[in-house]
């Protein structure tokens, strides 16, 4: 059941203390990726949740959000729309700039592919302070799209992110 299956995502996710600095716990999704019963249980985990959602399109930010935007998609039978880090999207693009728990950046967006209301579910592996997904959110709504949830795998609870997310957000592990 959905117990079972958390329980055998969260023994996937290693945690690597001082990584990429001091201070810093890092929760490596990779690990899911190479035991295909925890991947299993991940994909299932996902599916039941967004199964009712009525989303337009998917977004996933670079790049560990790569890794659900497009599993999901074929799910729900909607498109798949990358939010990347400056300069790597061709086109016309619109920016925001924003801070995460080990640095700075700025996101980009290929705006012309979203209309007025398009509903958006954003994906992403992890939300730690929030910088990441409260920018995507900023982005989507400076194009006019409905953000309808944000959904990752990790919630870092004592970095407050979901204070700085003015929308649905959904989680499904929990660490301090
Ligand atoms: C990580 C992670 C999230 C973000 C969370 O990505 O995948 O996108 O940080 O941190 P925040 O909530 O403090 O913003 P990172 O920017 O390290 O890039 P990567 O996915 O390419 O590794
Ligand atoms: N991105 C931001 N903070 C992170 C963490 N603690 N572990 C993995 N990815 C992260």
């Amino acid at each position: 059941d959905k117990n079972d299956k958390l329980q055998i995502l969260k023994n996937a996710i290693k945690a690597y203390p001082n990584f990429p600095e001091p201070g810093v716990t890092f929760r490596d999704i990779f690990g899911v990726f190479q035991n295909i019963t925890a991947l299993r249980a991940m994909k299932d985990l996902i599916v039941e949740h967004i199964l009712f959602l009525e989303v337009d399109l998917i977004v996933g930010l670079d790049s560990r959000g790569f890794l659900f935007g497009p599993m999901i998609c074929m799910e729900l039978g909607k498109p798949f729309l990358p939010i990347r880090k400056k300069g790597k999207l061709p086109g016309k693009v619109v920016q925001q700039k924003y801070v995460l728990e080990y640095g700075e950046a700025t996101f980009e967006l290929q705006s012309d592919l979203i209309t007025n209301g398009t509903r958006v579910l954003i994906v992403d592996d992890l939300l730690a302070t929030g910088g990441s997904m409260s920018a995507a959110v900023q982005l989507l709504k400076s194009v006019a799209a409905d953000v309808v949830e944000c959904l990752v795998i990790i919630e870092l609870t004592s970095l407050k992110g979901r204070d700085k997310i003015e929308v649905p957000l959904h989680s499904f592990l929990k660490y301090d």
